[in-house]
């Protein structure tokens, strides 16, 4: 496992300390696992530091003030520990572009940088890869648990379900298909494929399954349902990533729900990642048959393919 600096390797004694954390999160929900994350660095930090102050972004308001995307919401979740949480960083362009001028700001809310927000640690934004360059910098406890627990060494075959309605996932899903022994492709992302309306689940090599969706696109088909519970069938390590299809709806659960349970039952090493992917395992009921469930989907898949990451390069340099 590569060696990454620790909270315990910085001096945050009386230091006005700047966290990022996860806070890419649909509605507040004091259990949401990207709020439970961040307790342990921040109980840690209380009582030490002279200041926290936490930054994060919300959704994707492209550079634009989004009232229904401010972190205000969230204050009064941190209130407990004294940490005062910063307006959404994607309010402003300069998040998302890396902008110079944008990261000198940032640096001003802080002595010292602990980056605990693993899931949007693939991203060569300014709180993730500029901010290093300018301050003392760490990463946080769940992070460090993040990587520890995807890099151990898998049993084979592996296999990966990888869905969702981000099309970033496409390139990621060929990636893996080199790494892996079996890749299982749905929700939305068949579409990005192209070749659509075949009838039966495609093949486009052996590693590579592409599902099939329902005429609505909502959902994959009963079809794939079973070809993919079959590959899942005699995997030793299973990671998912992605819902199947719009599970929110009670008519188009059923991928999502099918291949979750299945999941679940198996004997196989489990890990599964993602914001949506982690709300179906809670509604569903089956958190405790997860043996590792990160905050990250796309961070979690970058990190399985290339075995780093834009925050662990901006931090080891
Ligand atoms: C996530 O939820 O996966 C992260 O917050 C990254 O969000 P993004 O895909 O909008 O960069």
């Amino acid at each position: 496992m590569i060696n990454l600096v620790k909270i315990s390797d910085l001096d945050v004694n009386n230091k006005r300390v700047l966290v990022r954390l996860d806070l890419d999160i649909k509605e507040f929900n004091e259990n949401d696992l990207r709020l439970t994350a961040a307790t342990k660095t921040l109980d840690y930090l209380k009582g030490k530091a002279s200041e926290i102050t936490i930054i994060a972004h919300r959704g994707r308001p492209d550079g634009k003030v989004v009232p229904e995307l401010s972190l205000k919401v969230f204050q009064s979740y941190f209130d407990k520990w004294g940490a005062r949480v910063e307006e959404n960083l994607r309010f402003d362009k300069g998040e998302e572009e890396n902008n110079p001028d944008f990261i000198k700001k940032l640096a001003t809310l802080g002595d010292v940088f602990i980056n605990d927000a693993f899931a949007n640690s693939h991203r060569n934004h300014a709180s993730i890869v500029g901010l290093p360059k300018l301050m003392p910098s760490v990463f946080g406890f769940h992070f460090l648990e993040e990587i520890e627990n995807l890099s151990r060494d898998f049993s084979k075959p592996v296999v990966v379900v990888i869905s969702g309605i981000k099309e970033d996932k496409v390139e990621m899903a060929k990636k893996l298909s080199d790494i892996y022994d079996k890749v299982l492709v749905g929700g939305r992302l068949p579409e990005y494929f192209g070749d659509e309306g075949l009838e039966s689940v495609r093949n486009q090599d052996e590693k590579l399954v592409i599902g099939n969706l329902t005429q609505d696109r909502e959902d994959i088909t009963l079809n794939t349902i079973e070809k993919f519970k079959s590959e899942l069938s005699y995997a030793e390590t299973v990671i998912l990533a992605g819902v199947l299809g719009k599970y929110e709806d009670e008519g188009h659960m059923q991928g999502t729900k099918e291949i979750f349970e299945y999941i679940s039952k198996l004997s196989a090493f489990k890990i599964a990642g993602g914001g949506d992917t982690e709300t179906a395992i809670t509604t569903l009921n089956l958190s405790d048959k997860f043996d590792w469930i990160s905050v990250g989907g796309g961070a979690m898949l970058e990190f399985l393919s290339h075995k780093t990451l834009p925050a662990i390069e901006a931090i080891i340099k």
